[in-house]
């Protein structure tokens, strides 16, 4: 169930921010929905407090009206340069915490010019923007409930037979990588007796995770993240209330490669039809890409420019592609779960990048 936050600014857009919580309320229930803060407690930190209201949702709507970058204090200071600005703490907390964060333009507002904005809330200007007209406020606000509902909204039960039916299919793509005798890595796979590795979890998972190759635990035992970087990665899944039987887990390559190398080019080809196969049997809402690799190839399968981009400018980004079997489809790309068990700061990233995840649940 998303929950959206309206982040708007009094002078600014008072009146369309009122009546776009109106409308949003034909699409989300009211305790869905927040506008105003209720008042802050005297003596307690608003920094601490606003982040703790954002922290509680999924979608904070940055509503822009034409004085937006304009408003200013009696001295001349525009609001948004001081750092006790609520709109600029709100935006900079979902921004921070890598929360979903739209700019709704409202009453002629536009997209702020980088120059006119202070750094925490830069990364702003690479969010898409979505107009709400005046002469068609309820269409467009229709619109942009779907859009909200699309990255937010969790995919249907199936019937028990549907769900026979996705296990078979992935038995079969199984079975088939059992025999794929002209793998690169076949004759490797038999002389050290090891499994191939298709990945396992929910058939119809909403999250599918995806890495780059099995390391040789895996292999010995046919099942991907089972060493130490499956322990990151539960311990992860058990940070947003998940278990490896609630989502989908595979890699671009399904062999163990021999040793600690990327996989070339021509591994990963070879591949490609079982993992295609295996994303549209479980048609997962987001396909979570783990470390540079991994992300790199998905990305550039997806024609998505940030394929050229490191993992460190990337990761924790949703970003929305079309999904080839239909229906709504974002990549999240995040540092690999091995990666950070040397590194404190980017543990804390990719547990704050699995915290985004929440929504899909
Ligand atoms: N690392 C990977 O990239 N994949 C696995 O399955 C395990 C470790």
């Amino acid at each position: 169930m998303a929950r959206i936050f309206i982040n708007y600014r009094r002078q600014d857009s008072e009146g369309y921010a009122g009546r776009l919580y109106d409308h949003l309320l034909r699409h989300f229930d009211a305790e869905q929905v927040f506008m105003d803060v209720d008042s802050i407690p005297p003596g307690v930190d608003f920094v601490t407090f606003l982040d703790d209201a954002i922290a509680q949702c999924d979608v904070l709507l940055a509503v822009m009206g034409a004085q937006w970058e304009d408003v200013c204090e009696s001295d001349g200071t525009r609001r948004l340069m001081l750092e006790t600005d609520f709109v600029r703490v709100e935006i900079a907390s979902a921004l921070r915490q890598k929360k979903i964060v739209i700019p709704v333009l409202v009453g002629g507002g536009k997209m702020p010019s980088t120059a006119n904005l202070p750094d925490d809330l830069k990364p702003l200007l690479r969010r898409n923007s979505f107009e709400v007209k005046h002469a068609q406020f309820a269409a467009d606000v229709d619109r942009l409930a779907d859009a909200i509902r699309r990255v937010a909204s969790p995919k249907p039960l199936l019937t028990s037979a549907e769900r026979a039916e996705k296990e078979a299919a992935l038995k079969a793509i199984r079975l088939d990588l059992m025999n794929a005798t002209d793998s690169p890595l076949y004759e490797l796979r038999q002389a050290k007796r090891h499994f191939p590795v298709l990945g396992d979890g929910n058939p119809d998972a909403s999250l599918l995770f995806i890495s780059e190759a099995p390391g040789v635990n895996e292999a010995k035992e046919g099942r991907p993240f089972f060493g130490q970087a499956g322990a990151v990665l539960n311990e992860m899944l058990d940070s947003i209330g998940l278990h490896r039987e609630d989502v989908y887990v595979t890699n671009f390559v399904l062999d163990y490669l021999g040793a600690k190398r990327e996989p070339t080019r021509d591994e990963i080809a070879y591949y490609a039809p079982f993992v295609d196969r295996v994303l549209d049997v479980v048609r997962p809402t987001v396909i979570v890409a783990m470390g540079g690799t991994a992300a790199r190839v998905l990305l550039t399968r997806f024609d998505q420019p940030e394929a050229r981009d490191k993992i460190s400018q990337i990761h924790g980004k949703l970003m929305p592609v079309e999904a080839p079997w239909g229906g709504a489809l974002h990549i999240v790309p995040t540092y690999h779960p091995a990666a950070v068990l040397y590194s404190a700061s980017w543990k804390a990233w990719l547990r704050e990048d699995f915290q985004k995840l929440r929504m899909f649940v």
